[in-house]
Order: C-alpha cells, then sequence, then structure tokens
C-alpha cells in the first residue's frame, strides 16, 4: 500500500550555493551539510535553539544503515547525541533524549513521525549527500573520500539490495554461484581463509534436499563492513553473519538481548547505559569468544583488522513489549 503523499513529502531547500547539498526538516529537526560536517538543528523542550555537529563520514556511515536496515531493532545512535528509535510502524527521531546530561539540562528533543515520512527525507538525504568515490557501507581504506563539494552520486553503492536465497543456499532452484558469493574477489584481509567446499554425503533420494557450503569462504568475499545478513532463519531465530573492520558506525540501543559470536580475529566493544550513554564495561572479544548484550545496554565495536561476528538475533516481533512488560528478561540468563 503507498503511503499518503503529505506522509512521504520530503522538506528539502534547493541546493546550498557554496556547497551543493541540498538541507532537511523534519518536524522541529533541521539537517544540512558543508564539506566536512552534518549539522542537526533542533528547538529544546523549552524552545531554545540547538545544534550539533557531526563529522560528515560518521554521519553518512550511520545514515546508511539507519536507512538500509528500516531503523533496525530499537535504538540508533549516531552517536553520543542524535539517533531514532524504532517502533516498527513509526520511529523517533531525537536529540539528547539518552543523554542523560542533556537529558537532565532540559535541552533534548524527541519527535515521532510515521515510518515512511523518516525513509523518505533520510534517503532523500543520504542520496543527495553522498558524493561520488564514496561508499558508506566499505571500510575506510576501500572507497574515498565523503568530504568536499557536491560531487555527483553513488546510488549504486547506496541502495544496494540483498542478495535474497529461495531456498536453502546453494541448494537447486538458489540463485547459481552462491557458495563463491558470485564470483566476488576474496577480501585483502581474508587472503588465508580456506575456499575449500564441504564434502556431501546425502542419502539416496534426498540429494535436492541437502546442502552445505563454506560459511568463511562465502564471508570472505563480503564487500561490505558492518552489515549482517540473515543467512538462516528458523523461526525467529535469526543468524546475521557479518564482517567488520573499522567501527560500527552506530551505537546499537537493543530492545532485546542479542548475542555475539566472535569468529575470526577480534573485536572490542563499549557498552554503555542505553537510557544516559554512561559507561558499563569494556568487552574484548576474540576468535570463538561468545558474549550476549542485555536489553539494558547501547554498544559499539571496533574491528582493528576485517574480521567475521556472528550476530544473533531474536526476531519475535512480540519481544520488545514482552520485555517491556517484565514478561521476558533484559538478560540472558540469571546466576
Ligand atoms: C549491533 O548493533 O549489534 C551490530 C550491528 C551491525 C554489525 C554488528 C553488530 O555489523
Ligand atoms: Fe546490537
Amino acid at each position: 500500500m503507498n503511503a499518503p503523499a503529505e506522509i512521504t513529502k520530503i522538506l528539502a531547500s534547493g541546493p546550498h550555493p557554496t556547497f551543493g547539498y541540498k538541507s532537511y526538516a523534519l518536524g522541529t529537526f533541521t539537517f544540512r551539510r558543508d564539506e566536512y560536517f552534518a549539522h542537526i538543528g533542533w528547538k529544546t523542550r523549552d524552545s531554545r535553539p540547538l545544534s550539533h555537529t557531526m563529522d560528515v563520514g560518521a554521519f553518512l556511515n550511520a545514515l546508511m544503515r539507519d536507512v538500509a536496515w528500516g531503523f533496525f531493532y530499537g535504538g540508533v545512535n549516531f552517536d553520543d547525541v542524535i539517533g531514532t528509535v524504532n517502533h516498527y510502524t513509526s520511529v523517533d527521531l531525537q536529540a539528547g533524549a539518552f543523554n542523560g546530561t542533556m537529558k537532565a539540562a532540559g535541552v533534548d528533543l524527541l519527535e515521532n513521525f510515521p515510518t515512511a515520512q523518516i525513509k523518505a527525507t533520510f534517503e532523500d538525504m543520504l542520496d543527495d549527500w553522498t558524493n561520488e568515490g564514496f561508499d558508506p557501507f566499505a571500510a575506510p581504506q576501500e572507497t574515498g573520500t565523503p568530504y568536499g563539494r557536491k560531487k555527483g552520486h553513488n546510488r549504486a553503492a547506496i541502495t544496494r539490495l540483498r542478495e535474497l536465497a529461495t531456498r536453502c543456499v546453494g541448494l537447486e532452484g538458489d540463485l547459481p554461484m552462491r557458495t563463491d558469493a558470485r564470483g566476488a574477489p576474496v577480501n585483502r584481509a581474508f587472503a588465508d581463509v580456506p575456499q575449500d567446499v564441504p564434502e556431501l554425503h546425502p542419502e539416496p533420494g534426498f540429494e535436492g534436499e541437502v546442502h552445505a557450503f563454506n560459511l568463511f569462504a562465502f564471508l570472505s568475499r563480503s564487500q561490505v563492513t558492518w552489515n549482517p545478513s540473515f543467512t538462516s532463519v528458523v523461526k525467529y531465530s535469526y543468524m546475521c553473519p557479518t564482517t567488520e573492520e573499522h567501527i560500527l558506525p552506530i551505537k546499537h540501543s537493543n530492545d532485546r538481548v542479542e548475542w555475539f559470536f566472535q569468529m575470526s580475529d577480534e573485536i572490542s566493544w563499549d557498552c554503555s547505559d542505553k537510557d544516559t550513554g554512561k559507561p558499563l564495561a569494556r568487552v574484548i572479544m576474540r576468535a570463538g569468544d561468545m558474549a550476549a548484550m542485555p536489553a539494558y545496554c547501547r554498544h559499539q565495536g571496533f574491528s582493528p583488522k576485517r574480521s567475521m561476528l556472528l550476530v544473533w538475533e531474536n526476531g519475535s516481533p512480540k519481544l520488545v513489549y514482552e520485555i517491556q512488560s517484565g514478561e521476558a528478561p533484559k538478560v540472558p540468563v540469571s546466576f
């Protein structure tokens, strides 16, 4: 169903005379970019004007994830000040609402928008502010610069679609060449990952129903970073492997418990209180380590070398409300 026209209408002003980028308004919030920065403005709860500035590369990397993941689970914090909260049919845009200091000072703002409206605005902004040669999904060493005046676009990179399997990956009827990620090259950081294919010995008659593929070989050819893909879906159990290099562009405030299995190399995580940003824990994960992120924390990962991480999510649409009502716990286990 198409959303009503007024809901997807984008409030944008024409290109800036010097920098060439459009500016946007969403409720009380304003967004503009120049050569180096994204500037976000809003009126505080008591109607004073306030603004926040982010490195435009960091801003676009976060915006890319928020758009591509449909606002994800729970809160997507672009940094310690601005972010979104997904309510699954509507989305909050907030500044300082989950920053203890700003909240106490009364200078925060949170406004709710129909998903279609914030989605249309964010997509247009991502398109207008991403220059030719800059790919917000790529590792910093594998892409050009986000900075400077407006120059072309990179629509091919920002509208990448997930490749959808039609049935168990690799089985007949699924897309061809999937086990080598359709011929994509092995990433420089994964040159040592064996590319062999598992041996299969199905019982006669089951040849079309049994398959296996080398997940490490598949991931070694990923062209993007910090972008979990659904590799197995069993009821609401989603196994989402991903390859990570440099910094997770968001601080994720999940609305449920989530598990990490570090499959190669090393990632360190900063975990802090979801509501205030107060630091809670450092988690150093090496190959083979597992950790669970409780539903009361926000987390951001740092991966010095491209690594493989399995993110395990419980995708139940009821879980967030079961946690809110106390029916389901915020922690994976109580000792
Ligand atoms: C997370 O927020 O838990 C997350 C997001 C993207 C990743 C890995 C982890 O690639
Ligand atoms: Fe998370």
